[in-house]
């Protein structure tokens, strides 16, 4: 494999704060990877040193083999879209996504010809004259997405560029970025807190944690088979139970809330007798019944409380002192009410289990 960007043991403190530990990262040419963590996980400390806008204090990157060292942010060839990167005010759209061509020194006319372009790719055909006040806050985007995109730049760089749009424009938006990624097939990192945005556009997703990469891998991956409880817990919904490992040969854990279990999911990493794991079983993963349904693994649990959501509900209950957590397509969770005592089953597929 030839890395197209390559992050090898990049570090960055502020003082005596480590924000960036020791950063090893490979991405291959157009691929879009997402920078996934919790607020201070250090996403946009890397993107900033990758960037240029700040400097790794021990640690190399390169990009198609070329050291990035020494180099100013407009020396690099990487285009910026942030949360907040505000445009010029003062000129039009065009004459935005002009602006770093005119940076290159392209000509006028060329260059809000290529422009217009752009504003077309993006979506904004015909707004190419109206100034960013003019424009709503999904439409200043696309003229920022247009900007950092018009010099054809060797990466785009995206730090979470929806967080300010509603519900609605940012699914719209998220469409359409990943589709003019494709088109154009430029190399993209994209920062956001958002796990099921993460989920939804990337080829790969890295997981953040503390100024280190907790993991890395594509969505389905980190999702049915997340190497630390961390990463668990972070994406998506979990129910992670204490166990240990009885029989490794034959994959079965003692887990003192559901007792004996067969924890049989594909890609399943080895583990040792003995050893102490949570075991991962995912809320949709689990089914709610009144009996025992036949064919799979049955516990009872008390329901303490129904969250619906429409189209599903969230359903939380005990069992002892162990919280369950089960995720029912709509329809399915009228039958039940809180308060009742009712099953929960699963499958061995379902069941997956990881270091403590
Ligand atoms: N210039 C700075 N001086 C001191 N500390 C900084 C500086 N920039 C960032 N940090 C710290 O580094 C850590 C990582 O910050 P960073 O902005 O990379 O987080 P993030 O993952 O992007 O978080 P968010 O999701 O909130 O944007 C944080 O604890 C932050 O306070
Ligand atoms: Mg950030």
């Amino acid at each position: 494999m030839n890395p197209y960007l390559q992050l090898s043991g990049v570090n960055k403190t502020f003082g005596d704060f480590t924000a960036l530990d020791r950063i090893d990262l490979d991405i291959e040419q157009g691929e879009f990877v997402t920078f996934l963590g919790p607020s201070g996980s250090g996403k946009t400390t890397t993107l900033m040193i990758i960037a240029g806008f700040e400097d790794a204090t021990r640690g190399a990157i390169t990009i198609g083999g070329h050291s990035l060292a020494g180099l100013a942010p407009q020396e690099r060839n990487i285009g910026i879209v942030f949360q907040n990167y505000a445009l010029f005010p003062h000129k039009t759209a065009a004459e935005n996504v002009y602006f770093p061509l005119q940076m290159r020194g392209v000509k006028k006319a060329a260059g809000l010809a290529k422009a217009e372009e752009m504003l077309d790719l993006v979506g904004l055909k015909g707004f190419a004259h109206r100034y960013p006040k003019e424009l709503s806050g999904g439409q200043q985007q696309r003229v920022a997405l247009a900007r950092a995109l018009v010099f054809e730049p060797d990466l785009l760089l995206l730090d979470e560029p929806l967080g300010a749009l509603d519900k609605n424009l940012r699914e719209q938006m998220q469409i359409e970025i990943k589709r003019i990624q494709k088109r154009l097939g430029v190399t993209t990192i994209f920062v956001t807190h958002d796990q099921t945005e993460a989920m939804s556009m990337s080829d790969r997703i890295v997981v953040f944690s503390d100024g280190n990469i907790e993991q890395a891998g594509a969505p389905l991956d980190i999702y049915h088979r997340p190497s630390t409880r961390f990463v668990a817990d972070f994406i998506g919904e979990s129910n992670l139970l204490d166990a240990v490992v009885t029989d490794a040969e034959a994959r079965v854990a003692e887990c003192p809330a559901l007792g004996s279990v067969v924890f049989g999911a594909e890609g399943q990493p080895p583990v040792v007798d003995g050893q102490e794991v949570a075991l991962l079983i995912r809320p949709e993963h689990l089914k709610l019944s009144r009996d025992p349904k036949e064919g799979r693994m049955n516990a009872k649990m008390v329901i303490d409380t129904i969250v619906n959501y429409g189209d599903n509900a969230l359903v939380i209950g005990h069992r002892g002192d162990t919280q369950i957590r089960v995720r029912v397509p709509g329809a399915d969770v009228v039958i039940l009410k809180e308060g009742e005592e009712c099953h929960f089953s699963w499958t061995e597929d379902a069941a997956f289990v990881l270091d403590r």
